[in-house]
Protein backbone atom coordinates (compact mmCIF):
# COMPACT_ATOMS: atom_id res chain seq x y z
CA UNK A 1 0.00 0.00 0.00
CA UNK A 2 2.74 2.45 0.82
CA UNK A 3 4.66 1.36 -1.87
CA UNK A 4 1.90 2.06 -4.10
CA UNK A 5 1.41 5.61 -2.87
CA UNK A 6 4.52 6.26 -3.36
CA UNK A 7 4.52 5.21 -6.46
CA UNK A 8 1.57 7.23 -7.47
CA UNK A 9 3.16 10.20 -5.94
CA UNK A 10 6.50 9.70 -7.95
CA UNK A 11 4.21 10.11 -11.27
CA UNK A 12 2.33 12.53 -10.41
CA UNK A 13 5.55 14.55 -9.72
CA UNK A 14 6.79 13.44 -13.32
CA UNK A 15 3.81 14.55 -15.03
CA UNK A 16 3.88 17.93 -12.96
CA UNK A 17 7.04 18.61 -14.35
CA UNK A 18 6.12 17.78 -17.49
CA UNK A 19 3.46 19.88 -17.72
CA UNK A 20 5.42 22.66 -15.82
CA UNK A 21 7.38 22.26 -19.11
CA UNK A 22 4.73 22.45 -21.86
CA UNK A 23 3.66 25.64 -19.88
CA UNK A 24 7.19 27.13 -19.74
CA UNK A 25 7.61 26.46 -23.27
CA UNK A 26 4.43 27.67 -24.37
CA UNK A 27 4.38 30.84 -22.74
CA UNK A 28 7.96 31.10 -24.15
CA UNK A 29 6.62 30.93 -27.55
CA UNK A 30 3.85 33.02 -26.75
CA UNK A 31 5.89 35.81 -25.88
CA UNK A 32 8.26 35.09 -28.68
CA UNK A 33 5.18 35.84 -31.30
CA UNK A 34 3.96 38.95 -28.66
CA UNK A 35 0.80 37.24 -28.24
CA UNK A 36 1.60 36.99 -24.32
CA UNK A 37 -1.65 38.70 -23.96
CA UNK A 38 -3.44 35.40 -24.67
CA UNK A 39 -3.25 34.31 -21.46
CA UNK A 40 -4.04 37.81 -19.85
CA UNK A 41 -7.65 37.18 -17.66
CA UNK A 42 -10.15 39.89 -18.90
CA UNK A 43 -9.43 42.32 -21.56
CA UNK A 44 -11.37 45.40 -21.50
CA UNK A 45 -13.86 45.75 -23.78
CA UNK A 46 -16.50 48.73 -23.27
CA UNK A 47 -17.64 51.79 -25.10
CA UNK A 48 -16.47 51.46 -28.10
CA UNK A 49 -12.68 50.52 -26.86
CA UNK A 50 -11.57 46.78 -26.84
CA UNK A 51 -7.88 46.11 -25.60
CA UNK A 52 -5.60 43.53 -24.13
CA UNK A 53 -3.47 46.65 -22.30
CA UNK A 54 -3.08 46.67 -18.72
CA UNK A 55 -6.15 48.42 -17.01
CA UNK A 56 -5.12 48.10 -13.50
CA UNK A 57 -6.98 51.03 -12.54
CA UNK A 58 -10.20 49.28 -12.61
CA UNK A 59 -8.84 47.19 -9.66
CA UNK A 60 -7.74 50.46 -7.53
CA UNK A 61 -10.19 51.10 -4.87
CA UNK A 62 -10.11 54.82 -5.32
CA UNK A 63 -10.65 54.85 -8.79
CA UNK A 64 -13.35 52.24 -8.47
CA UNK A 65 -15.23 54.43 -5.35
CA UNK A 66 -14.93 57.97 -7.44
CA UNK A 67 -16.57 55.44 -10.83
CA UNK A 68 -19.55 54.57 -8.40
CA UNK A 69 -19.90 57.96 -6.67
CA UNK A 70 -20.04 58.88 -10.72
CA UNK A 71 -22.73 56.79 -11.26
CA UNK A 72 -25.05 57.51 -8.30
CA UNK A 73 -24.93 60.97 -10.38
CA UNK A 74 -27.72 59.41 -12.40
CA UNK A 75 -28.13 55.87 -11.70
CA UNK A 76 -26.68 54.17 -14.53
CA UNK A 77 -23.48 53.19 -15.03
CA UNK A 78 -22.43 53.88 -18.82
CA UNK A 79 -19.33 51.20 -19.10
CA UNK A 80 -17.02 54.12 -19.83
CA UNK A 81 -14.08 53.04 -16.93
CA UNK A 82 -11.29 54.13 -19.20
CA UNK A 83 -13.15 57.80 -20.19
CA UNK A 84 -13.34 58.16 -16.37
CA UNK A 85 -9.79 57.43 -15.42
CA UNK A 86 -8.56 60.02 -18.29
CA UNK A 87 -10.42 62.70 -16.61
CA UNK A 88 -9.61 61.39 -12.92
CA UNK A 89 -5.83 61.68 -14.09
CA UNK A 90 -6.12 64.98 -15.68
CA UNK A 91 -8.31 66.56 -13.09
CA UNK A 92 -5.51 64.91 -10.25
CA UNK A 93 -2.57 66.26 -12.28
CA UNK A 94 -4.42 70.20 -13.29
CA UNK A 95 -4.33 70.22 -9.15
CA UNK A 96 -0.92 71.14 -9.30
CA UNK A 97 -1.91 74.24 -10.86
CA UNK A 98 -3.61 77.37 -10.21
CA UNK A 99 -6.86 77.81 -11.49
CA UNK A 100 -10.60 77.21 -11.33
CA UNK A 101 -12.20 73.65 -12.51
CA UNK A 102 -14.56 74.24 -14.89
CA UNK A 103 -16.70 71.69 -17.18
CA UNK A 104 -19.33 72.94 -20.06
CA UNK A 105 -22.06 70.12 -20.71
CA UNK A 106 -22.83 68.85 -17.18
CA UNK A 107 -25.92 66.93 -17.01
CA UNK A 108 -26.70 65.30 -13.70
CA UNK A 109 -23.35 64.66 -13.32
CA UNK A 110 -21.82 61.71 -13.84
CA UNK A 111 -17.60 63.06 -14.56
CA UNK A 112 -17.45 66.04 -12.13
CA UNK A 113 -18.42 64.29 -9.51
CA UNK A 114 -16.58 61.52 -9.56
CA UNK A 115 -13.52 63.98 -9.69
CA UNK A 116 -14.66 65.64 -6.80
CA UNK A 117 -14.85 62.37 -4.82
CA UNK A 118 -11.24 61.18 -5.92
CA UNK A 119 -9.95 64.76 -5.33
CA UNK A 120 -11.41 64.72 -1.84
CA UNK A 121 -12.99 67.97 -3.39
CA UNK A 122 -13.91 69.61 -0.02
CA UNK A 123 -10.31 69.35 0.89
CA UNK A 124 -8.74 71.37 -2.11
CA UNK A 125 -10.11 74.64 -2.03
CA UNK A 126 -10.60 74.68 -5.73
CA UNK A 127 -14.33 76.27 -7.19
CA UNK A 128 -15.64 73.87 -9.42
CA UNK A 129 -18.15 76.08 -12.13
CA UNK A 130 -20.22 73.68 -14.27
CA UNK A 131 -22.19 75.10 -17.16
CA UNK A 132 -25.25 73.74 -18.84
CA UNK A 133 -29.00 74.20 -19.88
CA UNK A 134 -29.44 71.62 -17.53
CA UNK A 135 -32.25 70.19 -20.16
CA UNK A 136 -30.57 69.63 -23.36
CA UNK A 137 -29.09 70.92 -26.52
CA UNK A 138 -30.29 74.66 -27.37
CA UNK A 139 -31.31 74.32 -30.74
CA UNK A 140 -29.82 77.70 -31.54
CA UNK A 141 -26.46 76.38 -30.52
CA UNK A 142 -26.75 73.38 -32.50
CA UNK A 143 -26.89 71.67 -35.92
CA UNK A 144 -30.00 69.62 -37.35
CA UNK A 145 -27.68 66.69 -37.53
CA UNK A 146 -26.34 67.11 -33.83
CA UNK A 147 -30.71 67.77 -32.52
CA UNK A 148 -31.18 64.00 -32.61
CA UNK A 149 -29.11 63.45 -29.14
CA UNK A 150 -31.88 66.12 -27.36
CA UNK A 151 -34.73 63.23 -26.26
CA UNK A 152 -31.89 62.37 -23.44
CA UNK A 153 -31.50 65.20 -21.98
CA UNK A 154 -34.76 66.95 -19.98
CA UNK A 155 -34.71 68.62 -17.29
CA UNK A 156 -32.24 67.85 -14.64
CA UNK A 157 -31.33 71.15 -12.92
CA UNK A 158 -32.69 69.89 -9.46
CA UNK A 159 -31.60 66.83 -9.93
CA UNK A 160 -27.84 67.74 -10.46
CA UNK A 161 -28.24 70.40 -7.51
CA UNK A 162 -28.93 67.68 -5.18
CA UNK A 163 -26.45 65.61 -6.60
CA UNK A 164 -23.64 68.17 -6.08
CA UNK A 165 -25.24 68.88 -2.36
CA UNK A 166 -22.45 67.56 -0.39
CA UNK A 167 -19.17 69.70 -2.36
CA UNK A 168 -18.57 72.81 -1.34
CA UNK A 169 -17.43 75.88 -3.57
CA UNK A 170 -19.25 74.20 -6.62
CA UNK A 171 -21.58 76.10 -8.88
CA UNK A 172 -23.99 75.64 -11.28
CA UNK A 173 -24.34 77.90 -14.09
CA UNK A 174 -27.90 77.65 -15.59
CA UNK A 175 -28.09 78.60 -19.10
CA UNK A 176 -26.91 78.07 -22.50
CA UNK A 177 -23.30 78.37 -23.78
CA UNK A 178 -22.17 80.49 -25.04
CA UNK A 179 -24.51 83.17 -23.58
CA UNK A 180 -23.70 82.20 -19.74
CA UNK A 181 -20.11 82.29 -20.39
CA UNK A 182 -19.15 85.61 -19.17
CA UNK A 183 -21.66 84.90 -15.78
CA UNK A 184 -19.06 83.71 -13.87
CA UNK A 185 -15.74 85.51 -12.62
CA UNK A 186 -13.13 83.22 -13.72
CA UNK A 187 -9.87 84.52 -14.12
CA UNK A 188 -7.57 81.28 -14.11
CA UNK A 189 -8.44 78.14 -15.27
CA UNK A 190 -6.39 74.89 -14.86
CA UNK A 191 -9.15 71.95 -16.45
CA UNK A 192 -11.48 72.45 -18.74
CA UNK A 193 -14.25 69.40 -19.37
CA UNK A 194 -15.98 70.34 -22.56
CA UNK A 195 -19.25 67.33 -23.37
CA UNK A 196 -21.59 69.18 -24.82
CA UNK A 197 -22.68 67.07 -27.75
CA UNK A 198 -22.59 69.89 -30.36
CA UNK A 199 -19.98 71.34 -32.17
CA UNK A 200 -21.12 75.65 -31.70
CA UNK A 201 -21.20 76.18 -27.95
CA UNK A 202 -17.76 73.56 -27.39
CA UNK A 203 -15.79 75.62 -29.85
CA UNK A 204 -17.22 78.74 -28.08
CA UNK A 205 -16.01 77.73 -24.68
CA UNK A 206 -12.73 76.46 -25.50
CA UNK A 207 -12.45 80.28 -27.56
CA UNK A 208 -13.34 81.91 -24.27
CA UNK A 209 -11.16 79.96 -21.35
CA UNK A 210 -8.16 79.40 -23.32
CA UNK A 211 -6.87 82.89 -22.70
CA UNK A 212 -7.61 82.21 -19.07
CA UNK A 213 -6.10 78.54 -19.11
CA UNK A 214 -2.88 78.04 -16.80
CA UNK A 215 0.39 77.31 -18.79
CA UNK A 216 0.13 73.64 -18.71
CA UNK A 217 -3.46 73.25 -18.37
CA UNK A 218 -6.12 70.74 -19.54
CA UNK A 219 -9.21 71.06 -22.15
CA UNK A 220 -10.59 67.60 -22.22
CA UNK A 221 -12.91 66.95 -25.12
CA UNK A 222 -15.36 64.07 -24.11
CA UNK A 223 -16.59 63.28 -27.54
CA UNK A 224 -13.69 64.48 -29.81
CA UNK A 225 -13.16 61.42 -31.52
CA UNK A 226 -15.91 59.39 -30.45
CA UNK A 227 -18.21 57.90 -33.55
CA UNK A 228 -20.63 59.78 -34.50
CA UNK A 229 -19.26 63.13 -33.33
CA UNK A 230 -17.76 64.20 -36.37
CA UNK A 231 -18.79 67.78 -36.63
CA UNK A 232 -17.44 68.56 -33.29
CA UNK A 233 -14.07 67.05 -34.20
CA UNK A 234 -13.45 69.34 -36.96
CA UNK A 235 -14.74 72.21 -35.72
CA UNK A 236 -12.24 71.94 -32.56
CA UNK A 237 -9.35 70.42 -35.05
CA UNK A 238 -9.90 74.36 -36.40
CA UNK A 239 -9.74 75.98 -33.27
CA UNK A 240 -6.61 74.19 -32.46
CA UNK A 241 -5.10 74.92 -35.42
CA UNK A 242 -5.47 78.38 -35.54
CA UNK A 243 -3.65 78.26 -31.93
CA UNK A 244 -0.91 76.31 -33.32
CA UNK A 245 -1.50 73.12 -30.54
CA UNK A 246 -1.91 69.82 -31.72
CA UNK A 247 -5.00 67.78 -29.97
CA UNK A 248 -4.35 64.25 -28.75
CA UNK A 249 -6.49 61.98 -30.00
CA UNK A 250 -7.38 58.72 -27.17
CA UNK A 251 -8.34 55.97 -28.30
CA UNK A 252 -11.53 56.31 -25.82
CA UNK A 253 -12.85 58.75 -28.28
CA UNK A 254 -11.80 62.00 -26.16
CA UNK A 255 -9.05 64.77 -27.19
CA UNK A 256 -7.00 65.94 -25.13
CA UNK A 257 -5.03 69.41 -25.42
CA UNK A 258 -2.32 70.89 -23.35
CA UNK A 259 -1.79 74.09 -23.26
CA UNK A 260 1.72 75.05 -23.67
CA UNK A 261 3.58 77.15 -21.67
CA UNK A 262 4.47 80.68 -22.64
CA UNK A 263 8.00 80.94 -24.18
CA UNK A 264 10.66 82.04 -22.48
CA UNK A 265 8.07 81.85 -19.24
CA UNK A 266 10.10 79.71 -16.18
CA UNK A 267 13.15 79.54 -17.69
CA UNK A 268 15.83 80.25 -14.86
CA UNK A 269 18.35 83.67 -15.37
C1 LIG B 1 -23.35 64.40 -22.77
S1 LIG B 1 -24.21 65.45 -21.68
C2 LIG B 1 -22.99 65.83 -20.50
C3 LIG B 1 -22.64 64.66 -19.64
C4 LIG B 1 -21.78 65.01 -18.45
N1 LIG B 1 -20.47 65.48 -18.83
C5 LIG B 1 -21.68 63.88 -17.45
O1 LIG B 1 -20.56 63.57 -17.02
O2 LIG B 1 -22.70 63.31 -17.08
C6 LIG B 1 -24.33 66.89 -22.64
C7 LIG B 1 -24.90 68.07 -21.90
O3 LIG B 1 -24.63 69.24 -22.66
C8 LIG B 1 -25.66 70.15 -22.42
N2 LIG B 1 -25.68 71.15 -23.49
C9 LIG B 1 -25.82 70.96 -24.81
N3 LIG B 1 -25.76 72.13 -25.47
C10 LIG B 1 -25.59 73.09 -24.55
C11 LIG B 1 -25.44 74.50 -24.59
N4 LIG B 1 -25.47 75.19 -25.73
N5 LIG B 1 -25.25 75.16 -23.43
C12 LIG B 1 -25.19 74.50 -22.25
N6 LIG B 1 -25.33 73.18 -22.14
C13 LIG B 1 -25.52 72.47 -23.27
C14 LIG B 1 -26.90 69.28 -22.35
O4 LIG B 1 -27.92 69.91 -21.62
C15 LIG B 1 -26.40 68.02 -21.68
O5 LIG B 1 -26.66 68.05 -20.30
Amino acid sequence: MRLERWNMGKWNRSALAVAKSIVRFSNRKLEGYGLELLRRKRPYDEDGLASYHSHDFMEDDRFLQAYRRGIKACNEDYHFHWRVHVALWAAQYCLSLDGDFVECGVNRGVLSSSIMDFLRWNSTGRRFFLFDTFCGLDARYAHADELHTMPQYAECYGAANANFAEFQNVFLIRGPVPDTLSQAAIDTVCYLSIDMNCAIPEVAAAEFFWDRLSDGGLVLLDDYGYAGHRRQKDALDEFATARAVQILSLPTGQGLIIKPPTRGKNIAR
